[in-house]
């Protein structure tokens, strides 16, 4: 069972890359980015003009794939696709890929075999859930739906981009949905989460109260238990 895993579920927009990145250096562990997972595969499926719809041919992809999405990189086939992977047109389809179950069953299983072989903060929609249901430490980060369409309306702003909060708003209100009503792996709160709600609170503030939680949680830190080898 893989003991010093901490998990962070959460909607598009909570601050859950920001807070895990922060919480896994504060933890002296590495950092996992599981959407960056399916958007590269989104990425070789759009590249090699894989029909999206067809459920089998993503699976393909993902299992021709070696990927690597450690520490904020994200590695395929050795190619750094870091920023390629969060592009608009990334974002617009990689509901397929995150709705292919057959995906998700490979994607799930390379998640896993890292988690065994390392501790990891690992962010996404179904890490507490399906993932790593046995893990001692999992965070529930929400914020409200506003408060993330604000966030995203600054990003844009910071990069020059000019965009109606209404839309924004919209935007994040339609992937919520997606994300929740996906037949596998669907976002929803671990019953045994520590809710966090980032409204109002700095990146700092959150990560501050998540790194409490984890220390007292974590054999890692207590000792109580040590990972088998
Ligand atoms: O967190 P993100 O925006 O990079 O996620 C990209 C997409 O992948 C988004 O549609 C949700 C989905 N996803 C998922 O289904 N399961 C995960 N563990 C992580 C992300």
């Amino acid at each position: 069972m893989p003991l010093d895993v901490v998990t962070i579920d959460g909607p598009a927009g909570a601050g859950k890359s920001a807070t895990s990145r922060a919480l896994a250096k504060r933890l002296g562990f590495e950092y996992l980015n599981t959407g960056a997972m399916y958007r590269a595969i989104a990425l070789r499926a759009l590249r090699l003009r894989v029909d999206l719809t067809n459920a089998s041919a993503l699976a393909a992809v993902a299992r021709a794939i070696t990927l690597e999405s450690i520490d904020g990189r994200t590695i395929m086939d050795g190619e750094d696709v870091t920023d390629a992977v969060r592009a608009p047109e990334i974002s617009r389809v990689v509901r397929y890929p995150a709705n292919a179950p057959e995906v998700r069953a490979i994607l799930v299983e390379q998640q896993r075999r890292i988690g065994l072989s390392r501790a990891i903060v690992t962010e996404g929609r179904d890490q507490g859930t399906a993932v790593f249901p046995d893990a001692r430490c999992k965070f529930y980060l929400d914020a409200s739906a506003e408060e993330r369409a604000r966030r995203r309306l600054g990003e844009l702003r910071a990069r020059g981009e000019e965009a109606a909060l209404d839309v924004i708003l919209s935007q994040i209100l339609e992937r919520d949905r997606l994300d929740s009503e996906r037949a596998v792996g669907p976002l929803c709160a671990p019953e045994d989460a520590v809710r966090v709600d980032s409204d109002g609170k700095t990146i700092e503030e959150v990560v501050d109260e998540m790194e409490r939680v984890a220390r007292a949680k974590l054999p890692h830190f207590t000792g109580r238990e040590r990972p088998r080898a």
